[in-house]
């Protein structure tokens, strides 16, 4: 069975996980404090989620890493080899509490994160939504909610297509990182925080 494994266990984190604990999918969950610190959020999402290191929840098969940008470098640092697994990139060059845009000298930020995780295969999906419409039930307005992801490997993306369509979403592909990674980047893309639905 795919394995999946959650680092930053914050707004969109948290969020991610009590989906994937509503469809009755495991994965493990990390933030930089430790397990400990994660008893009651997991004990919410028993048994489906369980807290445990970073290095733990960096070995799944997939694993989606939602931290602020600043601390990104230290997040994903002395991990080990990503050897072709996936990395869901759910995050944004901006953040709290002065939410001041990074200097990104022209790159995406995707591209920027890429090159921390060398090796990973990067799925650009779960940035574009407020974490509240995340975790909340994606069947809305008689439609179903639309999560983006766009990525440069076929394969990679089809995963996590197949995952987006488990947690009850409608998932659309935007194609290569370089359109949809802009066209979902906030701040600057088009498409941040509007809640589409789709309607078969
Ligand atoms: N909030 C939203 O609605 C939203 C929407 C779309 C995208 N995003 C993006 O998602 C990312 C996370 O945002 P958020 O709002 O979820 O942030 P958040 O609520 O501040 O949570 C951040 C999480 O990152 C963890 N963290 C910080 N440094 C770490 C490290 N060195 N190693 C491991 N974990 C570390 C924190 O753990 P500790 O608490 O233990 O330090 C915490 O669990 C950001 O890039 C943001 O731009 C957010």
């Amino acid at each position: 069975m795919t394995t999946i494994g959650i680092i930053g266990a914050g707004n969109i984190g948290s969020a991610f996980a009590k989906a994937l604990a509503r469809n009755g999918i495991p994965a493990m969950i990390a933030n930089s404090r430790g397990p400990e610190s994660l008893f009651s959020l997991v004990r919410e999402m028993a048994p489906h989620i369980s807290a445990v290191s970073i290095e733990a929840a960096a070995q799944a098969d997939i694993v989606l890493v939602a931290v602020p940008w600043s601390k990104l470098p230290a997040a994903l640092s002395g991990l080990p080899p990503w050897n072709g697994r996936i990395i869901i990139d759910a995050n944004n060059p901006i953040e709290a509490p002065l939410f001041k845009p990074a200097e990104l000298n022209g790159r995406l930020s995707t591209e920027i994160f890429t090159d921390l995780v060398p090796g990973a295969r990067v799925v650009k999906a779960f940035n574009h939504l407020l974490a509240n419409l995340l975790s909340v039930d994606p069947h809305s307005e008689g439609g179903e909610r639309v999560l983006f992801y766009s990525g440069d490997d076929a394969e990679a993306k089809a995963e996590v297509a197949a995952l987006i369509k488990k947690l009850g979403f409608a998932g659309i592909d935007l194609g290569a990182i370089a359109v949809g990674g802009r066209l979902t980047q906030f701040p600057g893309g088009p498409l941040p925080a509007i809640n589409f639905v789709k309607f078969v």
